[in-house]
C-alpha cells in the first residue's frame, strides 16, 4: 500500500502565517458559516478539540457555542497563529473559554484530554500533516466514545480521490463514517469514534 492510500500525506507544506488574516475575514461567512458548518455539532457545556485553527476563524464561533461551561481547547504549529488567535480570543470576550496551545508538527500535545472531548474540527489542516494517520490516532484517544470529528478539505488543494483514501483509512483505523455533510468549496466527512 502506498503511504497516500494510508492516509500519509505528501505535500509537505504549512499554511503561511499571513495568509490567517485572509482565512478570518468576514466575507468568508457567506460560503462557509460556522452556524450552518457546526450548528449542529457543537453544543453548550461541550468540550471542543480543534486541530489547525489558524487564527481562529472557526474557534471564537465555537467558544461562543459552547458558552462559559464548555471548553475549545486549539492546537496549531505555528506561533504567529496561537498569538493572533488569542488576540482575537480576549478582543471578542472568550479568552476563557479557549484554551490556545501551540503544537508540534507530529505531536498534538493534548496528552491531558484523553477520553474528554465532545467534538473536534480539522478544517483545511489534514492537507497540511506529514503524517495523518499518527495525528488522527493522538486526536481519537481524546475523543469520548462515539464522539464526532468534522474532517473538512478544500477542493481546490486537495482532489477527492485523496479526501477519500484518508477518510477510507481512518474509517479503519478506530472511526467510522457517519455523515458526508455538504460545505462550500469542500470535501467532508463526520467521523465518529467507535
Ligand atoms: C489552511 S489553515 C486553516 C485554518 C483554519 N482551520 C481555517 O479553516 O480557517 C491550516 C492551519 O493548520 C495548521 N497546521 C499545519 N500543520 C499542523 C499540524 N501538524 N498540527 C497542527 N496544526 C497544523 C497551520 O499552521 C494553519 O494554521
Amino acid at each position: 500500500m502506498s503511504d497516500a492510500e494510508k492516509g500519509k500525506n505528501l505535500a509537505g507544506h504549512v499554511c503561511p502565517w499571513w495568509l490567517g488574516y485572509f482565512l478570518i475575514t468576514p466575507l468568508r461567512r457567506i460560503l462557509q458559516s460556522p452556524e450552518k458548518i457546526l450548528g449542529s455539532y457543537v453544543k453548550p457545556g461541550m468540550t471542543v478539540l480543534e486541530v489547525g485553527p489558524g487564527m481562529g476563524y472557526f474557534s471564537l464561533w465555537m467558544a461562543d457555542a459552547v458558552g462559559a461551561d464548555g471548553k475549545v481547547v486549539c492546537v496549531d504549529v505555528q506561533e504567529k497563529m496561537i498569538r493572533a488567535l488569542k488576540r482575537r480570543a480576549a478582543k471578542a470576550g472568550v479568552d476563557a473559554t479557549i484554551d490556545a496551545r501551540v503544537c508540534g508538527a507530529a505531536d498534538l500535545g493534548v496528552g491531558d484530554l484523553d477520553g474528554q472531548v465532545d467534538f473536534c474540527l480539522v478544517f483545511a489542516v489534514a492537507h497540511e500533516i506529514d503524517d495523518v494517520d499518527a495525528m488522527f490516532e493522538q486526536l481519537r484517544r481524546t475523543l469520548k466514545p462515539n464522539a464526532t470529528c468534522l474532517v473538512a478539505e478544500p477542493k481546490g488543494h486537495v482532489g477527492k480521490k485523496d479526501f477519500d483514501n484518508t477518510i477510507g483509512w481512518l474509517a479503519g483505523a478506530g472511526f467510522r463514517v457517519v455523515e458526508h455533510p455538504s460545505v462550500a468549496r469542500s470535501h467532508a466527512a463526520l467521523l465518529q469514534r467507535e
